[in-house]
């Protein structure tokens, strides 16, 4: 099967790519991506030679861009997005552009070219903060930054496709990923990277905010299962219910890395900063056989043992020397 992957030079898009060419050996993608500043070529360098793995540089709000890609495949799995909460509070545009008017685009194409699956990557952030229980697919969305509310545009979007058109639309919501080349502006890569480099580590408010934190390749497993096995028109929670205070996730970073809780700098707090993020995963656990393979502690490890050996990955962005080498690259400036 031929799959357009949209997003897929950031985070857990590239960590998808690699992971279903590895487990589908008759798989082929096409992987769409603008490079914004969380786009990094360097992520799949590996697949850079793979006649199964095509690279096309594009923005998905581009209709005729889109159109030209969408005909040649079977399926798209989107995880394209402006991510970052605290760019949504500088400024929204961006992510009213792609997260509700790309998405919008990306499914008038999939219509029209009658795909056999949209995998739609949302998150646990749709339902809003809850102090105690955990959210279910059914439950109602309260998004409440502009992230958030951008991605909770794009859901309705794509439940509205499946309603009136049949279009065989899948919904996944995930809670906080971690691991490889996850850009230094999240809170693990952030820690981890200014301990590395004994710089203050910034904790928001009181720190005792509480998020779900599961390693990628447990969500990029979770995708593949629901691309094959789930049912169209259907919302699936994946999540690890792994809660964790952030001051909890900054002092297990210090102690893996051996130093000081002096680093940590209490900062002012996120504006709308929701408290606590908690989604149920039993619908994935029980009608797909989903659960997470990875324990919290020993993936946390692995992922601060990827960035003490991936230093020049980090050290370019982080200088501004990847926004260089993206001009040289491409003959222009980002
Ligand atoms: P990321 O910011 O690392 O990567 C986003 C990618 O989308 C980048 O490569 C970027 O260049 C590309 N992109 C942005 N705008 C584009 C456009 N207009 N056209 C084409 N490409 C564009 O994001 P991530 O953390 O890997 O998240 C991927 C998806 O998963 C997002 O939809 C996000 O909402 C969702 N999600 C993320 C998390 C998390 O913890 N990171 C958790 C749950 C869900
Ligand atoms: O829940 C899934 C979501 O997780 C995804 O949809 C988003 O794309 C992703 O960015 C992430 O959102 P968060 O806002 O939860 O992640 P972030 O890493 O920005 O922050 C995690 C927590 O840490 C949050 O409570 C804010 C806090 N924080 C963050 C940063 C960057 C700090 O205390 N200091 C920081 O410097």
């Amino acid at each position: 099967m031929k799959i357009l992957v949209t997003g897929g030079a950031g985070f857990i898009g590239s960590n998808f790519v690699r992971y279903f060419l590895q487990q589908h050996p008759s798989a082929s993608i096409i992987n769409v991506d603008k490079l914004t500043y969380a786009g990094n070529l360097e992520n799949l360098i590996d697949l850079e030679a793979n006649p199964r793995y095509r690279f096309v540089r594009g923005d998905i709000t581009d209709a005729a861009f889109v159109d030209s890609l969408a005909q040649e495949v079977e399926a798209i799995i989107h995880f394209a997005a402006e991510t970052h909460v605290d760019r949504s509070i500088v400024s929204a545009d961006a992510f009213v552009r792609t997260n509700v008017y790309g998405t919008y685009v990306l499914l008038e194409a999939s219509r029209r070219y009658q795909h056999q699956r949209f995998v739609h990557i949302s998150t646990d952030e749709v339902y809003g903060s809850r102090l105690e229980g955990f959210f279910k697919e059914e439950d109602p969305l309260s998004p409440t930054s502009p992230y958030s509310a951008s991605k909770a545009g794009s859901d309705l979007l794509v439940s509205s496709y499946h309603k009136t058109y049949g279009l065989p639309a899948i919904i996944t919501r995930c809670s906080n990923n971690f691991g490889p080349y996850q850009f230094p502006e999240k809170l693990i890569p952030l820690i981890i990277t200014n301990a590395l480099e004994d710089k203050p580590l910034p904790v928001y408010g009181d720190g005792l905010y509480v998020r779900d934190w599961l390693y990628v390749l447990d969500h990029c497993e979770a995708i593949d299962r629901i691309f094959h096995l789930g049912k169209p028109g259907e919302v699936y929670n994946i999540g690890g219910q792994g809660d964790k205070k952030n001051i909890e996730v900054v002092h297990l970073i210090l102690e893996i890395l051996k130093k000081p809780k002096s680093l940590i700098q209490y900062v002012k707090d996120r504006p709308g900063h929701d408290r606590r993020y908690a989604i149920d995963p039993n619908k994935i656990e029980s009608e797909l056989g989903w659960k997470p393979a990875y324990s919290f502690e020993k993936s946390l490890e692995e992922t601060v043992h990827w960035y003490q050996t991936q230093m020049d990955w980090w050290k370019r962005i982080k200088s501004g020397e990847y926004l260089k080498m993206y001009e040289k690259i491409y003959g222009v400036p980002l």
